[in-house]
């Protein structure tokens, strides 16, 4: 691990000499960020991750696949006779992370979470749903606590389908939808009301079930700002609405036609969310990355590893008459995540360059993250950043925390902990990446958010102020603020991931290095639905630690 920091000391003189000569130079520009070891092992592989508004982040694997390594507390067991590998297991399949003491504690889940969803509630509860087996209608709840008391709460029959590969989403309302899994060509809601107990058909997902790979899992759900739900699996989409329970719209195949959705899994995000002063001029686009080509699950079981897909996709789906423009990536990624950091920047992460989803399926790890700048000129978005040296393969696992690093864990590959293969064995370490802009060279100008230390009582359509401390000189138009929703990430998917740029800012210098910002919250449950968020103020593309707002 001491290598790319040693890299990085060695650049660094060079950088200062660069910054002072020009301190305008984007931070993305001219390096490409740095990788640090935070665990060697933290005890289980971290298939899934969320975070959670005291800055720890739950993490889980999987229950059926006998012993972690790490053991429950006071000699705590967990009796299941429907277990698959042990009926009787004292070893933990959850832990929490504690970002700021780099400490993490094991948790205790009852029943298999393998390959399952999850979303915040608007009070900042985690609620995960389904998984595998004695698991596949459970619904769990994980209520964070400032002390370390806190563990899994199980709600049985919580779903009324299987769900198992489904993706959870937030919804303007409150509650969440569930969204396919493996042979369920429908949706639900949770938490129940009578009047919606059910599920609900959805047969495009049947539409885009390929036979032999199915490749409409982990679908792609987005909110979009017209309140309905923009859902991609395979190779195409549509908007559902979600209160009619109607589709209201269908969007074109991804030129080529690959699928992108699991098991060919590339990744999706929603592009920052701005101009939000007129609600009819508020575009949402769509970026999918990667993926594997058809057919490269069923080569991929033979032993033929095919090259992965190159391309993203992009398109406006706010647009009468939406087409997807295509975009050529620096490398090829199957299992990548897609992570919108605070500055807008999208950075490409994980995964492998050949091969697909699935036991043993993958090859040619990808050790380089990209970044992707949306709104430069197409051709020049594309910036390949330091590699890392841990393969982070099939149930890889990222997400962005408040300082503005990106927690990378897991890699399993294999239907058991593996430690002695020679391909890719069972990773259980955590890595942070921190991107360019932790630079020290940019410190004068980071803004630090001295005010409010964190918000609640953030309500929509009001104007908020917050005073930051910028030592640089500031000019205008160069400090931005934005919101990113926590999100939960597995399979190469970041569910309710959404960052909104808020408008309207009025920028007063205070005298010594101080200003007061003046912005305004977003107008409505559709742009950003009730909950907590990171908030960052933006100088130049570098972002402050963010602030966690709860917006009601
Ligand atoms: C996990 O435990 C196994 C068996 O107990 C051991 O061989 C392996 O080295 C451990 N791995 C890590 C990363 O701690
Ligand atoms: C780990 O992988 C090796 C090599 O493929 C295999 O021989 C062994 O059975 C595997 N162990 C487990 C526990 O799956």
């Amino acid at each position: 691990m001491s290598i790319p920091t040693f890299v990085f000391s060695i650049l660094l003189p060079h950088l200062l000499f660069v910054s002072q000569q020009c301190h305008l130079v984007l931070a993305s520009e001219y390096h490409g960020g740095r990788w640090k070891l935070l665990q060697t092992s933290i005890g289980i592989s971290a298939m899934h991750m969320q975070l959670l508004w005291n800055d720890r982040v739950v993490v889980f694997d999987r229950t059926d696949f006998g012993n972690s390594n790490l053991s429950l507390p006071n000699g705590r067991c967990r009796n299941d006779p429907t277990e698959a590998a042990l009926k009787r297991d004292c070893s933990a399949h959850s832990v929490e992370y504690d970002v700021p003491s780099n400490k993490f504690r094991a948790l205790m889940v009852q029943t298999d979470v393998w390959c399952s969803s999850g979303a915040i509630t608007p009070d900042g509860n985690l609620v995960q749903a389904g998984g595998f087996n004695d698991g596949e209608r459970r619904v769990r709840v994980f209520s964070p606590c400032r002390s370390r008391a806190c563990d899994w709460q199980e709600i049985p029959n919580g779903l009324t389908a299987r769900r198992w590969y489904a993706t959870s989403h937030i919804l303007p309302d409150g509650r969440q939808i569930i969204v396919g899994g493996r042979k369920q060509f429908n949706y639900e809601f949770i938490p129940k009301s009578i009047a919606a107990a059910n599920t609900f058909n959805l047969p495009f997902l049947l539409e885009t079930n390929d036979f032999g790979a199915e490749n409409n899992l982990y679908p792609f759900v987005f909110l979009n700002v017209d309140g309905n739900l923009f859902i991609f699996a395979n190779n195409r989409a549509i908007l559902l609405d979600y209160v009619k329970y109607k589709v209201v719209k269908t969007y074109p195949t991804i030129p080529g036609g690959d699928p992108r959705s699991y098991p060919s899994t590339g990744s999706a995000v929603l592009l920052p969310l701005k101009n939000l002063k007129r609600a009819a001029a508020i575009q949402a686009e769509v970026l999918i990355c990667g993926g594997a080509p058809k057919g490269s699950f069923f080569q991929a079981s033979r032993g033929n590893f095919i090259t992965a897909l190159n391309t993203c996709a992009r398109m406006v789906i706010t647009d009468p008459n939406p087409q997807w423009v295509m975009e050529t990536m620096p490398l090829a990624r199957v299992m990548g995540d897609m992570i919108l950091l605070p500055n807008g920047d999208v950075l490409l992460i994980n995964g492998a360059g050949s091969g697909s989803a699935g036991w043993e399926m993958g090859r040619n790890p990808v050790l380089s993250p990209v970044l992707y700048r949306p709104d430069n000129k197409i051709g020049s978005r594309f910036k390949t950043q330091k590699p890392t040296i841990i393969p982070r393969m099939y149930h890889s696992s990222a997400v962005l925390l408040r300082d503005g690093r990106v927690l990378v864990g897991g890699s399993n590959p294999h239907a058991f902990y593996n430690f002695t293969t020679a391909f890719f064995p069972t990773e259980l370490s955590l890595e942070a990446f921190s991107p360019a802009y932790l630079n020290a060279n940019f410190d004068s100008l980071r803004p630090r958010i001295v005010d409010p230390k964190s918000m609640s009582g953030f309500t929509y359509r009001k104007r908020i102020t917050i005073q930051v401390v910028i030592t640089a000189e500031v000019s205008e138009n160069s400090v931005s603020v934005t919101m990113v929703a926590p999100a939960f990430n597995t399979h190469s998917f970041s569910m309710n991931q959404r960052l909104i740029v808020l408008s309207d800012d009025k920028v007063k210098a205070l005298g010594n290095s101080a200003y007061s910002i003046e912005v305004t919250s977003p107008r409505s449950r559709n742009l950003a639905p009730a909950g907590f968020y990171l908030l960052f103020v933006v100088h130049q593309d570098i972002p402050s630690q963010g602030i966690w707002v709860k917006l009601q």
